[in-house]
């Protein structure tokens, strides 16, 4: 596997007890990465399971390609976003579908993809590096009551107007270009005092959420998820910030209910019974055991659920 792109696969033991992967069944993944979940899905499928695989990097499906090389002729992958998923893969055929959403690692230890306010690089940040839109854009070019609400909505960030006001200020002097400008001035603006975590890092996930439109397209790669697998397939998603979790959470809970509303302007609403689209196999979000933990410290905000298709 190239030396550019080692990724450490998170909870993947709870992933394949989810998905109980089994000679003959059929799988996808909208979030390859380096390939390590699919390889394992691959493996515990032997001799004949298929698996279809998807990301929106460049460098992900390069590097899937080595690594899943010796299964040759039992996957195909693809470059794109994984709310296209129903269109690429038939409907009702799939026995498990993992979402292991966020950046990889290389996505972030690779300066130049401009994601880590740690290392100096351009500000971009796009995943899929044919789109257009790119963070630096983003923060030279939306009002400043666009970037509060993406600081806000996204990250969370306590300082979200404060900070939007003083970066349309400061880029009509010089536009941000670089990772560490932008750092900078959130720093200046809002300095560490002591904290743990460095001022920065809300802004930086707010922006990477907006550039890669990470919860729009949750939201649709979640339908789509469901539609391709068959009833009784099961769907694992794990996620890295509550943002996110609440999208998967949310899904699950509806889909799983056996009613729903009808009515509206003027007309009562109505509980109508219907049949639930999925079951929660477990309540609870699954969470890494300690032995992932204290080894991999990127694991400590993952969150895993799961479902199946009714
Ligand atoms: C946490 S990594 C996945 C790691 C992978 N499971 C492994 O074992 O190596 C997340 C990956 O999902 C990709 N990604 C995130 N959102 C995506 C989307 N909407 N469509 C396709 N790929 C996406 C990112 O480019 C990144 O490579």
């Amino acid at each position: 596997m190239s030396l550019q792109f080692s990724h450490k696969p998170v909870m993947l033991a709870e992933v394949l007890d989810a998905l109980r992967p089994r000679p003959g069944g059929r799988y996808a993944e909208g979030t390859l990465g380096g390939a390590g979940h699919s390889e394992a899905i691959l493996a515990a499928s032997s001799p004949n399971g298929w698996l279809f695989g998807c990301d929106r990097d460049g460098a992900a499906i390069e590097a899937a390609q080595e690594r899943l090389a010796k299964y040759a002729g039992r996957f195909e992958l693809r470059q794109g976003n994984f709310s296209e998923l129903a269109d690429w893969v038939p409907p009702e055929s799939c026995d498990g579908v993992l979402l292991d959403l966020g950046v990889s690692s290389p996505q972030l230890d690779v300066a130049e993809r401009g994601f880590s306010f740690q290392q100096e690089g351009p500000l971009d940040m796009r995943m899929d590096r044919r789109q257009q839109t790119t963070a630096a854009e983003l923060v030279n070019r939306a009002s400043a009551e666009e970037l509060a609400r993406i600081f806000w909505e996204f990250g969370g960030e306590p300082q979200a107007r404060r900070l939007a006001r003083v970066i349309v200020r400061e880029r009509a002097c010089r536009p941000f270009e670089t990772t560490s400008a932008l750092a900078d001035v959130i720093e200046r603006v809002s300095p560490r005092r002591g904290k743990r975590a460095h001022p920065a890092t809300k802004v930086f996930q707010a922006l990477r959420i907006a550039v890669n439109d990470e919860i729009g397209s949750l939201r649709i790669g979640l339908a789509g998820a469901l539609k391709i697998l068959k009833p009784g397939g099961r769907l694992a998603v794990i996620t890295f910030h509550s943002l996110e979790d609440r999208v998967v959470k949310d899904f699950g809970r509806a889909r799983a209910q056996d009613y729903t509303f009808t009515g509206g302007v003027d007309v009562p609403e109505l509980r109508q019974p219907r049949a639930p689209e999925l079951k929660l196999v477990k309540r609870k979000a699954i969470k890494p055991g300690a032995a992932e933990l204290s080894e991999n410290p990127r694991s400590r905000s993952a969150q895993l659920r799961v479902m199946e298709k009714t």
